[in-house]
């Protein structure tokens, strides 16, 4: 069966997003091959749970991707691989933009000598910016705040402009909050450090860090928290499988948001977290942080309409038991 679909790369692979994608591509058939650098990522997770031959190594590396390319017939991929934490961005942009949009031009030129032209990439709702219209649209205006958001969507104008010059089909999709882990507990969200709500709570609730932070009790939001569309990290994977299924069939390059729909202020967040865990969640109020729009909820109309995707798990207490589950077993309670 497996023969039959084409082999497909899959950059950050040992990652988070990515690994949760290399586990439904496998489901689905799809024989795979992982590029991760290691240096964040998990390559035990790696080799317990995917059948994927784990390539270590950078997008950068033009030398290696030849060969990766010559040894191994590809017919799509799939770049999740860069550097994520925001505010680290606004300090180290250099980094950013090197590893970001440098890397990606250097993967996209190699794939094109292969000639390799279907590629999903992923992308983030931070390039719109604070939204003028909730939710928000993929024609929304662009206006990205940290050099994190603006490395993608310098990328995103690559990927037009190489679609329109060299014949690259690309689906990119811009994803808002991932959150939860696989259902069935093999795989979930571990960065170091940790900047993301859910798993920071998750924190709390094992004993590993006394707080959580609610920063900004003021907004003008039904209970003064910022609202979130948290979606879960399997439902994005499903729907990068649809999105190589799209290319196959010869769809053009598209851009797509990849949000639940639903929004969820952080009390609820912490509110869900106490339920699902039974642990009590001490909650502290912070002043507002600089650059946090009230609300960010995508529109996923386009999800729904150009590839027929239909998310699983779009209820906050799916995704915060599945993420409960994976860090306990994970992490463990603090001693
Ligand atoms: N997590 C989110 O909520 C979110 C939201 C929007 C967009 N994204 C995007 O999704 C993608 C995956 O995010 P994630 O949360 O899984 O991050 P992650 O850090 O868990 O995974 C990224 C992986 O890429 C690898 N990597 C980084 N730079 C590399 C390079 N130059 N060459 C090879 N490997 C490299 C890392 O070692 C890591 O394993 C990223 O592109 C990120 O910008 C994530």
């Amino acid at each position: 069966m497996s023969a039959e679909k084409p082999k497909i790369l899959v950059t950050g692979g040992a990652g988070y997003i990515g690994s949760h994608a290399v586990l439904a591509l496998e489901a689905a058939g799809y024989p795979v091959v992982i590029l991760d650098s290691l240096e964040y990522g998990h390559p035990e997770l790696v080799a317990q749970h995917l059948q994927a031959e784990l390539i270590k190594g950078e997008t950068s590396d033009r030398a290696l991707l030849d060969k990766l390319f010559k040894t191994h017939d590809i017919g799509a991929v799939m770049h999740f691989a860069a550097y994520i934490a925001v505010g680290e961005s606004v300090q180290a942009p250099a980094a950013y933009y090197r590893n970001n949009v440098t890397g990606t031009l250097t993967l996209l030129e190699a794939m094109l000598a292969a000639d390799v032209k279907q590629f999903v990439f992923s992308s983030t709702c931070a390039i719109y910016g604070p939204p003028k219209t909730v939710p928000i649209p993929e024609d929304h205006p662009k206006n990205p705040i940290s050099p994190y958001a603006s490395s993608k969507l310098m990328v995103e104008e690559i990927v037009k402009d190489f679609t329109q010059a060299y014949g690259l089909s690309a689906v990119v999709f811009r994803y808002f909050n991932a959150a939860g882990a696989d259902p069935q507990g093999r795989l979930g969200e571990d960065h170091q450090p940790e900047t993301h709500l859910i798993p920071l709570v998750l924190q709390a609730a094992l004993g590993r860090r006394d707080n959580i932070a609610m920063f900004g009790t003021d907004y003008d939001t039904p209970d003064g928290t910022c609202i979130r569309d948290y979606i879960h990290v399997s439902d994005l994977a499903s729907a990068h499988v649809l999105g190589v299924e799209y290319l196959a069939k010869g769809g053009d390059t598209t851009f797509i948001n990849l949000g639940n729909g639903n929004g969820f202020s952080v009390r609820e967040v912490i509110e869900t977290a106490r339920q699902v865990t039974g642990e009590p969640i001490v909650a502290v109020e912070r002043d507002r942080r600089p650059g946090d729009p009230p609300r960010l909820i995508g529109s996923s109309e386009q999800a729904r309409n150009i590839l027929g995707w239909q998310p699983q798990y779009a209820d906050l207490e799916s995704i915060i038991a599945h993420a409960w589950q994976w860090h306990l077993h994970r992490h463990g309670r603090a001693a």
